[in-house]
Formats: structure tokens, C-alpha cells, sequence
């Protein structure tokens, strides 16, 4: 029993150290890794592109910094900021948008779910439990009666 607590707390504080345990459930990649996502960011040049907090040298304002990747609203301003949408655009974002400055980066399946593990750990402790652009519950918009939507 003492063992496999060990391996359990083992298993959370790597975690924690990549700040997984702070995605919030509707975040999260199935099968990506966020630590192995960092090194497919390095190894595929993003940064050449990109401001990307926590990958060495990722200081280019090509593309759109991708900082608090977390609370972002959209993906490229096409499709809402959901995993399987931004899985979709790291695979082809040609595809996505077509005529896109993004170049296709020939990442696999595998290699964006990373990627996209990774870009949701940034941010993702400021993220609401409830996902953004959901209706606000009663009282939680303040004292103004109408419908308003969470802010993303
Ligand atoms: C040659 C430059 C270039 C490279 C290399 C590049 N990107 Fe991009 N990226 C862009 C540009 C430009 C956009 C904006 C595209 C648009 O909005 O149509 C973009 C958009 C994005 C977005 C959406 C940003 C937003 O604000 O909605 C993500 C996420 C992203 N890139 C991740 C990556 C990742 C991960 C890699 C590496 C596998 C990568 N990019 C490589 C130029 C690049």
C-alpha cells in the first residue's frame, strides 16, 4: 500500500510539474502528453513563428503569440478553441483555412495531440470550470437581468 501511494504521488508531482492537473476536464487532449508536447514544439520549429512561453528560443512575432493559449476563444479564427479543433488545425491548417500564412508543419496524430496538450497548459489556471462563451447562472452576471454569456 505505502508503495503504491508512493507511486502515486510520484505520478501526481509530475503532474503538477507540467501543470496538467491545472487543464480543466473540457481542456484536455485524450492521448496527448503535455511534456512531450513541449519537445515536438522545439523539435518542429514552431517558435521560429511563435511566442511560446516555457520552449527555449520561441520569441518570433510571425504568427500570433500563443501565451494564455488556455483562454483563447478561437483557433486561427475559424473553429472555437476546443482540443479536437486545434489537434485538427496543427494537422492541416491549410485545410482549415486555406491560404493561411501557418504553413502545414507535417506533424502525425500523435505528435499534434502533444503539441496540443502542451498549448493548454498555458494559461489553464485562470480558465473558469465552466467552459468559456456558456450561459452565465442566475446571479453570476450581477445585478443586470439579462442573458449574458461567460466571457472567454
Ligand atoms: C512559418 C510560420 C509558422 C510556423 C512554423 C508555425 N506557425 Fe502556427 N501560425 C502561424 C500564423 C501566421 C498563424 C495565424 C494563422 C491564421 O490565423 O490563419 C498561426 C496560427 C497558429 C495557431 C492558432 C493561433 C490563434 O491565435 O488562433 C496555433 C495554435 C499555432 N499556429 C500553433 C503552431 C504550432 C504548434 C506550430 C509548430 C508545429 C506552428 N504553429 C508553426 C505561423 C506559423
Amino acid at each position: 500500500m505505502a508503495r503504491r501511494g508512493g507511486a502515486w504521488t510520484a505520478a501526481l508531482l509530475a503532474l503538477a510539474a507540467c501543470g496538467e492537473a491545472e487543464v480543466p476536464p473540457h481542456l484536455r487532449v485524450a492521448g496527448g502528453t503535455p511534456e512531450r508536447g513541449r519537445s515536438v514544439i522545439l523539435e518542429h520549429g514552431c517558435g521560429a513563428c511563435h511566442v511560446i512561453p516555457g520552449v527555449p528560443g520561441a520569441v518570433s512575432w510571425v504568427g500570433p503569440p500563443l501565451g494564455e493559449w488556455a483562454r483563447r476563444g478561437y483557433v486561427a479564427g475559424r473553429l472555437p478553441n476546443a482540443p479536437e479543433n486545434l489537434v485538427a488545425w496543427l494537422r492541416d491548417p491549410q485545410a482549415i483555412s486555406p491560404g493561411s500564412a501557418m504553413p502545414d508543419t507535417g506533424l502525425t496524430e500523435a505528435e499534434a495531440r502533444d503539441a496540443a496538450a502542451f498549448l493548454y497548459t498555458l494559461g489553464a489556471a485562470g480558465v473558469p470550470p465552466v467552459p468559456a462563451g456558456m450561459p452565465l447562472g442566475p446571479g453570476e452576471g450581477g445585478p443586470r437581468a439579462e442573458a449574458r454569456l461567460r466571457p472567454r
